[in-house]
């Protein structure tokens, strides 16, 4: 397994480009389900989960073609030969089950296979489940798979979701549009990613209003037609590379950066003494003059804080003047890059959801070892800003979500390399 090498070695300067969302494009491709029309994605992103969604799209018979280096997906779902997600697949990646909803709503049946744990929590699909049987569908778990019916076509319904889930909202959202009948989809979440999928959906020919709210009404139509779509910008991808400068001192602009994707993050950002500037290229981020102040964060659904940044704000409220709590609220182990830093020298206390960091004036570089992926740039951001040398291991996980991570932050003064595994 590869590992990077990563030295602290002072103030950064330049520019990063910021690629298309992972969690919009992992939304977007089972959205060709919904159609036997062409749909085409542009400002892909270049990631291994993309790759595991195609091959899960190609499981199910569709085309799916990887163009321009990545950059363009070119999909069509016209000839399907199943409707199973198979458990090898869906147990690498928990977001294949954002298929259930397009299969039932364009077939009338859809077999997917729960999920199973990940290391930041249970993850169950309660909510999905309750949705989509809200719009008619019989819904069974059978040997770990969910096997889902709608023999007479789906239904529209008012449904109020117990929790804000992003994903029980994609399915829903998706399976709604060729629904019978108006679906109104209340306590819905709020995320930039659902905005993206409702001007794609919209673009295919769905009549969808109310994204970025929580209440999100949808007349069903018959069918769908093909598009082709940029994909958003990745406001998590932003907000982590935000906290380059932000940890290790200098001025760094984030090509394609936005505030409004990251306006809470960005806040906080503020609060601890870090300027955010809207520039016409993207977002200027500099350290305002000397160690950052600590503040305290509690993850919430969007337009809260965002959990996906909880491990990387930890990473720079280790080395932040004074004590922060971090309240994670939406994953029940979301703080396994919490003992990694305290081998770096941080100065962290966990109890149940909640950890107590006290700033300490460096780290030291140490081997440390990902275990999610958030977590895994949280440690790279620590060793960046260390005393001496820190060696990240099972990058695997970080090339989920992170394209060219040596590349982009190379290119603005960091000293770090990828090292090939045995
Ligand atoms: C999406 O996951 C993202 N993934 C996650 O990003 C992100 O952390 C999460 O939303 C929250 O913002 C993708 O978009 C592919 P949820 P999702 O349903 O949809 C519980 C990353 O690092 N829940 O909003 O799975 C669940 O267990 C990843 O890029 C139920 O109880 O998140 C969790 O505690 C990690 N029942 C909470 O809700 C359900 O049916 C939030 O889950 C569904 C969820």
């Amino acid at each position: 397994m590869d590992s990077i090498l990563v030295t602290g070695n002072g103030p950064l300067n330049g520019q990063i480009p910021i690629a298309g969302a992972k969690n919009a494009c992992l939304t977007l491709m089972p959205a060709t389900l919904l159609s036997e029309e062409p749909l085409t994605l542009t400002n892909a992103p270049r990631l291994s989960d993309i790759k595991t969604m195609t091959a899960l799209l190609q499981s199910l018979g569709a085309e799916v073609s990887s163009l321009q280096d990545g950059q363009v997906i070119a999909m069509s779902s016209h000839d399907l030969t199943s409707q199973t997600a198979d458990y090898e697949i869906v147990r690498k990646m928990r977001a294949s089950n954002l298929v259930l909803g397009p299969l039932l709503a364009r077939f009338g049946e859809a077999v997917v296979s729960l999920p199973g744990g990940c290391a930041i929590g249970a993850r169950p699909m309660d909510l999905h489940v309750e949705g989509l049987e809200a719009l008619g569908a019989e819904i069974e778990l059978e040997d770990g798979y969910l096997h889902a019916k709608a023999p007479g076509g789906l239904k529209g319904a008012v449904h109020e979701m117990r929790f804000a889930s992003v994903g029980a909202t994609e399915n829903i959202v998706m399976a709604a549009t060729l629904a019978k009948g108006t679906t109104v989809l209340k306590n819905a979440a709020r995320e930039p990613e659902i905005v993206d999928l409702v001007e794609c959906l919209r673009k295919m020919g769905a009549q969808i209003s109310g994204e970025g709210t929580s209440t999100i009404e949808i007349q069903g139509v018959d069918r769908l037609h093909g598009a082709t779509h940029q994909v958003v910008t990745d406001r998590i991808e932003l907000g982590t590379y935000m906290l380059a400068p932000a940890i290790c001192g200098g001025e760094v602009e984030l090509l394609g950066g936005r505030v409004s994707l990251v306006e809470s993050f960005a806040e906080k950002l503020d609060a601890a003494g870090v300027d955010v500037v809207q520039t016409k290229n993207g977002l200027k981020v500099a350290r305002k003059n000397g160690r950052v102040r600590s503040v305290d964060v509690v993850t919430e659904p969007f337009p809260g804080f965002p959990t996906d940044l909880q491990a990387q704000m930890m990473a720079l409220m280790c080395t932040a003047e004074g004590t922060s709590v971090l309240e994670e609220r939406i994953f029940e182990n979301r703080f396994m890059h919490a003992p990694e830093l305290v081998r770096m020298g941080a100065n962290i206390e966990v109890h149940g959801g909640t950890a107590t960091v006290t700033g300490v004036e460096s780290l030291k570089g140490a081997p440390v070892m990902a275990t999610d992926l958030r977590a895994s740039v949280s440690l790279i951001l620590a060793g960046m800003a260390a005393e001496g040398e820190t060696t990240v291991s099972r990058v695997y996980h970080l090339d989920r979500g992170y394209e060219h991570v040596v590349r982009k932050l190379e290119g603005v003064g960091a000293k770090i390399e990828r090292i090939k595994g045995q």
